[in-house]
């Protein structure tokens, strides 16, 4: 069955909401307790995790730490991911040093540029940059499977045949070009103008500006 992308990226928020519920000592959810804090519908909530399975028991609703099992499961990130960075710049090294990253199972295990002033300097937790030209040798060796493009725009179709010739089997893009691979590697576009320019639209409908 094709799920539809707006669910899966719910699973992550619900995952979110659900580990920190755990963190707050709750035993037990309702969707509708679930939806109120995420701001969305109780029914979107109960169809989202249709998809997957009978989680709740009605009048009780939802286990939370079974549900947070079960939603890593689904989400895959009941083990963890190894994830290489191309772009030293000032994204490629705040996503490496990110502890959300590490915390929520993604490995950085390393980051490469091709500006030769900045290998061999430290990018945090990944160790010294690295040159392109260890790329694939990385990629295969540590059998990494998600590759990160931090690159300006112009770099960014490049650096995506590279990572895909060295065999990584997902992007994440930051640059704010479309890149273009072979169909059987995933492709999550990131770029934080989409949510400013979101914003902007919703100020301007209701009138919110000066
Ligand atoms: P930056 O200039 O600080 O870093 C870019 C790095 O990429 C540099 O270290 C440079 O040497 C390296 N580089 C350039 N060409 C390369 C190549 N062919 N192979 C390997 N490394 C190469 O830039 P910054 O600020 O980190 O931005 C990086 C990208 O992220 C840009 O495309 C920018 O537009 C984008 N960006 C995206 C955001 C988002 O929300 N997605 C937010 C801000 C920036």
């Amino acid at each position: 069955m094709k799920i539809p992308k707006p669910t899966i990226k719910r699973l992550a928020v619900y995952y979110r909401c659900l580990d920190n519920m755990l963190n707050e000592g709750k035993t037990y959810v309702s969707s509708k307790e679930l939806a109120e804090r995420l701001k969305i519908k109780s029914s979107q909530v109960r169809k989202d995790l249709s998809y997957f399975g009978e989680f709740g028991k009605r009048g009780v609703g939802y286990n939370v730490k079974n549900l947070t099992v079960e939603l890593k499961k689904i989400i895959g990130i009941d083990r963890r991911w190894r994830v290489v960075v191309v772009g030293a710049g000032n994204i490629g090294r705040a996503i490496t040093n990110y502890p959300g990253l590490y915390k929520n199972r993604f490995d950085v295990i390393a980051v490469f540029d091709s500006d030769p002033a900045k290998i061999g300097f430290s990018a945090g937790v990944a160790g010294p940059v690295k040159p392109m030209s260890d790329l694939k040798e990385v990629v295969s060796s540590k059998k990494v499977e998600i590759g990160v493009i931090a690159v300006p725009a112009e770099a960014a179709q490049d650096v995506a045949e590279q990572l895909v010739d060295a065999g990584v089997k997902g992007i994440v893009n930051f640059a704010p070009v479309t890149i273009d691979v072979p169909p059987e590697i995933a492709v999550e576009d990131v770029d934080i103008t989409v949510s400013f320019k979101t914003l902007a639209y919703h100020l301007r409908k209701y009138g919110k500006y000066r």
